[in-house]
């Protein structure tokens, strides 16, 4: 997740205006042989259907449930998540919106799925391209220490002897705008607490045009992350229009309660920032889609995605090579049980989702004419670790319909259906009211290694991903079997 890109940026920025106003394996026959509501005879219309219907009608999932469990948590796909999630990124590493090795995971991802059987193509998108350049800072003053730094993504460089500048440390915006007067020629450091993600980033993606808006020539913000052993956490960030464009960079937890206990000592701080950030022309890449054709409805869709750029820093492999590859193994699991759904099962790594869900919009901008045969969409991108439950936004009735398929998670105790289905990637087509869902997992870890050197495999559990994938892969394969869609 880079920060619930655009739309969420929209409304974070409107609260932020608001707040600085007041301061394999047995082949089986196909589904629709086994389910026990098949296909035939059903005279009845699709909106006159009782939810008594739908409910006996989702329960004769629960063996086709069991089964894609089984393969899944201790059959022969057991471990193959996150077998697959370390080849990748092994092989790849961290691949950044614009980069030789996002181009890469493309290749790479297009021949695996490809292999895998599926029914593979990309959809080409422009996708921007910053580049980060050498960089570092050093404390001067009081002492010479070197500060552990990451450039914002979009950010400015610096000259190439860089920026020396006293500091002048704050806590929030509120207090950016108490002592303005302050700020004229200095590098505003953010010192902001850790509330919560959605709430603090904030300061990463605005804090820059805020700080210049008051004269600062750079600003260097505390990273979003609740817990830190030095570890700077970088991210894109937001240029307002018509302020000036200062460089930026995240330092780390550490380093900002340093120089805010100097600054509350009365001490004066320098700091020398150099940074040869440079923004290149949008370069060429692509989404990489992956389908089971529906046998009834090909042209109706369940979509289950998560991105496939990182940043460039770790190995992106909890933000968001996870999220790739269980909606890649739902599919593989479908298919080696030999499932055909009625509906086509989509299955879409979007590309840079880090840089403002860009791959995402675009897809949406194509495919919104047949946004009619979107039956659901799915987003995994806040990690892969023990499931909890399931997040959707859609209709009563179609909660009614979910609160059934969950149901069918019994054997591995994810049975709760949550609301607030959501993602930066599938939200266009939420708000323009397809039905929604979203992975919630034990994500309590989540931001001490997100957009950090720390997002590496060592941070993925083979198990969990399991888990994830088979109810990634019961959720979609049963909507996507379902006499009728999911109703709006
Ligand atoms: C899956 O990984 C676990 C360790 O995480 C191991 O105990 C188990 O044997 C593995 N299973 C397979 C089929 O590789
Ligand atoms: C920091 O290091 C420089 C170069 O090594 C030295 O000239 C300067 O005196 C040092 N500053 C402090 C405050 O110790
Ligand atoms: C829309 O759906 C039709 C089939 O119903 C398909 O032929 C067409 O390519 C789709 N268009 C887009 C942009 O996805
Ligand atoms: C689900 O919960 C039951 C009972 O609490 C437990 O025995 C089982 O191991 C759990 N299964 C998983 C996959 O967590
Ligand atoms: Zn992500």
């Amino acid at each position: 997740m880079a920060l619930q890109e655009r739309a969420s940026l929209l409304i974070l920025l409107l609260i932020f205006v608001t707040l600085s106003r007041v301061c394999d394996s047995r082949p089986q026959p196909p589904a629709r042989y086994v389910s026990s509501t098949s296909a035939t005879g059903s005279a009845a219309s699709p909106t006159s259907k009782r939810a008594s219907d739908v409910a006996s009608e989702v329960a004769g999932y629960a063996d086709v449930a069991k089964r894609i469990i089984e393969l899944a948590v201790s059959g022969t796909a057991q471990n193959r998540s996150y077998r697959r999630l370390a080849e990748f990124t092994d092989a790849i590493g961290s691949r950044v919106s614009g980069s030789h090795s996002l181009d890469m995971a493309i290749k790479y991802m297009y021949n695996a799925m490809t292999q895998d059987g599926l029914d593979v193509h990309l959809e080409p998108v422009k996708i921007p391209h910053w580049v980060r350049g050498k960089e570092s800072a050093d404390m001067i003053w009081p002492r010479n220490k070197s500060l552990a730094v990451l450039g914002l993504g979009s950010s400015v460089g610096t000259p190439p002897e860089g920026i020396e500048a006293e500091v002048l440390v704050v806590c929030s915006f509120e207090e950016l705008k108490r002592r303005a007067g302050e700020a004229a020629g200095k590098i505003v450091v953010f010192n902001q607490p850790f509330v919560s993600y959605e709430e603090t980033v904030a300061y990463r993606a605005f804090g820059a045009s805020e700080a210049a808006k008051v004269g600062a020539v750079a600003s260097l913000i505390r990273s979003v992350t609740p817990f830190s052993i030095n570890s700077p956490h970088t991210g894109w960030q937001v240029y307002e229009g018509g302020v000036k464009r200062i460089p930026t960079a995240c330092i780390t937890v550490e380093d900002a309660e340093l120089m805010w206990r100097m600054a509350q000592r009365g001490q004066k701080i320098v700091v020398r920032l150099t940074m040869g950030a440079k923004t290149l022309p949008d370069a060429d890449s692509f989404n990489t889609v992956a389908e089971i054709r529906g046998w009834q409805y090909p042209d109706q869709v369940v979509l289950l995605s998560g991105h496939l750029d990182s940043w460039d820093v770790g190995q992106g492999a909890m933000d968001d090579g996870g999220g790739a590859v269980i909606s890649w193994e739902a599919l593989s699991l479908i298919k080696d049980l030999g499932l055909h759904p009625r509906r086509t099962l989509r299955a879409v790594l979007w590309t840079a989702e880090e840089q403002g869900g860009v791959g995402a919009q675009q897809y949406y901008n194509l495919h919104k004419v047949n946004i009619s045969n979107f039956d659901l969409v799915m987003e995994s991108d806040l990690g892969t670790f023990t499931p909890v439950a399931l997040q959707f936004t859609g209709s009563d009735k179609a909660k009614k319909v979910m609160e059934e398929v969950v149901k069918l998670l019994a054997p591995i105790n994810t049975t709760k259906l949550e609301t607030n289905g959501e993602g930066t990637d599938i939200s266009p087509w939420i708000q323009a009211g397809v039905p929604g869902a979203s992975l919630h997992v034990a994500d309590s870890r989540y931001f001490w290694f997100h957009h950090s050197e720390g997002d590496t495999m060592t941070v993925q559990d083979p198990g969990d991903m399991d888990l994830c994938s088979a109810l990634w892969a019961v959720v979609a394969y049963v909507v996507a079997d379902l006499q009728d869609m999911l109703p709006r």
